[in-house]
């Protein structure tokens, strides 16, 4: 029997939980096409970004430019900037035309802070046919004067806000850098949140020694990337009443399953497409098959957080314990030389 990958997200039923995470392959509606021809479940269109709104205008060329140059095979890939989206009008046709377009569930994407007028938005996309919206609310904290507790506060008045204007599923992108973060998830889930999209990649800027100047950069990501949402959600799932997407470093079919045993309902996707295209969904999906076919896993529903801390045989292994172990059992590896060594305890 073939296995069921079928899940549920934000309420919504997937027929995959192999799903596209906003990027510019989700701004083109020949490429969503595409990635639904390979399987997806669901696509996360690119945010629409609260200073887009407001001015009109965002500088994001500079950022793609670089990353189309910086890898090879992305090249294709990478639509203009004209194909993203450059402005509130031309994002609600976009979603209005991939929702006319394809049969799976179309997920909206604001990105801002701060709870204002922009905020409208939210509504003009449910107003626009997209299935749920997924609020990304990444800031870099830089003012010495506001604190964590200020920060939390905005961030939950904002998701408030949202929830309060849509009745659309809603889910919010949230970077890792939280002093608390399970209790963080808990009060969005209070304030509305029907979903986690677990992190947002912070992207750091870098010093060009020739110009000395300050470039952005953005790199694509890599498998190691995975750990981080990994680990919290294996200890969110059950602890918190939301459904829980995992993004970041997800490249092949065993990084899938793995979130999905940690306790993702989805498994967000966004470089490996860049990278290698489109089909690298359908390979994914084709693994986890294979996998649960040879395991005798029936459905996605009947594997999902067995491996989450909760289920775990060893919960300390997703906790403080866990380092301490790791770091007494560095060892050198025996067929390296005198300064190589590699880690065999944290691979265990
Ligand atoms: C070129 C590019 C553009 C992106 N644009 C957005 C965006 O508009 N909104 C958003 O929430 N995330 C955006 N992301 C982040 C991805 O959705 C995803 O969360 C992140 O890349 C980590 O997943 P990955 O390891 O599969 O790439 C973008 C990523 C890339 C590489």
């Amino acid at each position: 029997m073939t296995p069921d990958l079928t899940t549920t997200y934000l309420g919504l039923r997937l027929r995959s939980p192999i799903v596209a995470s906003a990027s510019p392959l989700t701004s083109n509606l020949e490429s969503l096409q595409e990635l639904e021809r390979h399987g997806i479940g669901a696509a996360v269109l690119p945010s629409l970004f609260e200073e887009q709104i407001e001015h009109e205008q965002i500088d994001v060329h500079e950022l793609l430019e670089h990353q189309t140059h910086s890898f090879g095979e992305a090249t294709t890939w990478f639509p203009e900037l004209e194909d993203y989206s450059t402005g509130p009008e031309a994002y609600l046709e976009h979603l209005r035309q991939a929702k006319a377009a394809l049969a799976i569930p179309v997920i909206a994407s604001l990105n801002g802070v701060s709870p204002g007028g922009w905020l409208r938005y939210a509504r003009l996309c449910e107003d626009a046919g997209a299935d749920a919206l997924e609020l990304n609310v990444y800031a870099v904290e830089t003012d010495v004067d506001v604190s964590a507790v200020d920060v939390e506060a905005r961030t939950i008045r904002l998701v408030r806000e949202v929830r309060e204007a849509v009745s659309i599923p809603l889910a919010v992108k949230v970077g890792p850098f939280y002093t608390a973060f399970a209790h963080m998830a808990a009060q969005l889930s209070d304030a509305g949140a029907d979903g986690l999209v677990l992190f947002n990649r912070f992207l750091q800027p870098d010093i060009d020694l020739e110009t000395l100047e300050i470039s952005p950069w953005l790199a694509l990501s890599t498998p190691a990337e995975l750990r981080l949402p990994l680990r919290w959600i294996a200890i969110l799932r059950g602890r918190v009443r939301v459904s829980l997407a995992a993004t970041t470093g997800v490249h092949d079919w065993q990084s899938a399953l793995k979130l999905l045993l940690a306790g993702a309902d989805v498994v967000m996707v966004a470089s490996a497409a860049l990278a290698r295209g489109p089909s690298v969904m359908a390979d994914l999906g084709a693994g986890l098959r294979t996998w649960m076919t040879e395991r005798e896993y029936a459905s996605v529903e009947q594997l999902k957080g067995s491996l989450s801390q909760a289920s775990c045989p060893d919960p300390a292994a997703f906790e403080r314990g866990n380092y301490m172990r790791a770091l007494v059992s560095y060892a050198p590896s025996p067929e390296a030389g005198p300064t190589s060594t590699s880690n065999r305890g944290i691979e265990r």
